[in-house]
C-alpha cells in the first residue's frame, strides 16, 4: 500500500479524488489537509468532512491555511481573489454543488493540517507521497517552518499548473494563480514531483454515459461522482467546452489516480517549470521548458502532458464500485 496525504479544496472534483483514493486498496491515506482555494477554508473543511462521513471513513481530517502566502497582500494584484479570509463561517458553510451531501456531523482534528504535515512527515519513513489539488499554500508553510521535511517526502503528485492555456486567466491554472509564491516554494523544493497540469486533465474527461453506468452501479460514491460529473458537465458547455460537449473534467481525481496506476498519465517529460509571480499578465502561470532554453535549471518535475481517458474512466469507476450502497 502508498500512503498518501491528501491536500483539498474541496469542491466536486476534490470531492471524486477524496472518493476515489479512499475507495482504493493500492492506497493508505494518512490524512487529509484543507486548504483555502475553491472555497474559503470553513467550506473546503466542512466539504471535506461531508465527503468522508458520506463515505463512513474515520480518516482525519486537518484544517490549514485560511489565505494564501503573499498574494492576497497586494492591492490590486487579484481582483478576482475568491476570498478574503472575513469569511462569514455560519453564512458560508452552506455548499453550492456538494448540497448533494449531508452536511457534516463529524469535527476536523485540534492541530493544524500545516503542523500535522511537518510532525508526520518527519517521524516518517520517507514513504508518504503528497497529493495537493490545491493550492500549495498548505505545502510551502511546512517546508518553510521546517525545511528537513524536504527529505522526508517520497513523492509530490500535484493538480496544478498548465502548459498550453490557462482557466482562470489565459496564462494561469487556478491552483497556481491563486498562490504562486507557494508554488514556487514547492516546484524548487528538490523533492521528486509530479505535475498534473490541465493538459493532463482535459484529457481525462468523465461523459455523460459514463455517468448513466455509475448510477445504475447504485452505490453512495458511484451516485456522487455521478451528481458531481454531471454538475460539471453542464458548467464547462458554458463555461470553457471541452471536445465534446457531453463531458467533462475532473481535474483532482487524475492525480490521484496517477498515484495508483501512473500510466494513467501520458506524454510524462521531466522538465524545468517556473511560476510568474510578477503580478502581471502572465501572473500565476507555470512556464514549461519544453525546449530546455535554460541549460542550467534543473528539471524539477515530470510534467504529464496527456492522459489516458478510458483507464482513468475505468479506475474511477473500479473506486466507485467498492463503496458501501
Ligand atoms: C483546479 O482548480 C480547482 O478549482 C479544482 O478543484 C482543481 O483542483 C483546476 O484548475
Ligand atoms: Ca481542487
Amino acid at each position: 500500500k502508498r500512503k498518501v496525504i491528501l491536500d483539498v479544496d474541496t469542491g466536486s472534483d476534490d470531492a471524486v479524488a477524496i472518493m476515489t483514493a479512499l475507495l482504493s486498496p493500492e492506497l493508505e491515506v494518512l490524512g487529509i489537509c484543507t486548504v483555502n482555494g475553491n472555497r474559503c477554508i470553513e467550506m473546503t473543511t466542512e466539504n471535506t468532512l461531508r465527503v468522508v462521513e458520506y463515505l463512513g471513513s474515520d480518516v482525519p481530517v486537518f484544517k490549514g491555511c485560511h489565505l494564501p502566502l503573499v498574494s492576497s497582500l497586494t492591492p490590486g494584484r487579484r481582483p478576482h481573489m475568491p476570498f478574503t479570509g472575513q469569511e462569514d463561517p455560519e453564512e458560508n458553510v452552506h455548499s453550492d454543488y456538494l448540497d448533494y451531501l449531508p452536511a457534516a456531523t463529524i469535527q476536523p482534528q485540534r492541530q493544524n493540517a500545516v503542523s500535522w504535515l511537518v510532525d508526520t512527515l518527519m517521524a516518517s519513513d520517507g514513504d508518504i507521497t503528497l497529493i495537493p489539488v490545491g493550492p500549495l499554500t498548505n505545502i510551502a508553510a511546512a517546508i518553510r517552518i521546517q525545511p528537513e521535511i524536504v527529505e522526508k517526502i517520497g513523492e509530490i503528485v500535484i493538480m496544478g499548473g498548465a502548459y498550453e492555456y490557462g482557466n482562470i486567466t489565459p496564462a494561469a491554472e487556478f491552483n497556481i494563480w491563486i498562490d504562486p509564491e507557494a508554488a514556487k516554494i514547492v516546484l524548487d523544493c528538490g523533492a521528486k514531483i509530479t505535475l498534473v497540469p490541465l493538459d493532463a486533465t482535459h484529457r481525462a474527461c468523465i461523459s455523460l454515459g459514463e455517468c448513466d453506468q455509475l448510477d445504475a452501479m447504485n452505490t453512495r460514491a458511484s451516485k456522487a461522482t455521478s451528481e458531481f460529473a454531471r454538475y460539471r458537465i453542464k458548467g464547462y458547455r458554458v463555461f470553457q467546452p471541452m471536445e465534446q460537449d457531453d463531458w467533462g473534467p475532473i481535474h483532482d481525481a487524475l492525480a490521484v489516480a496517477a498515484v495508483i496506476d501512473p500510466t494513467v498519465l501520458k506524454d510524462v517529460r521531466q522538465l524545468y517549470v517556473d511560476v510568474d509571480f510578477s503580478g502581471g499578465f502572465a501572473d500565476g502561470m507555470t512556464i514549461c521548458d519544453v525546449n530546455t532554453r535554460d541549460k542550467k535549471a534543473r528539471k524539477n518535475c515530470a510534467v504529464a502532458l496527456n492522459a489516458d481517458r478510458e483507464k482513468f474512466v475505468s479506475l474511477v469507476m473500479r473506486a466507485m464500485e467498492r463503496s458501501p450502497k
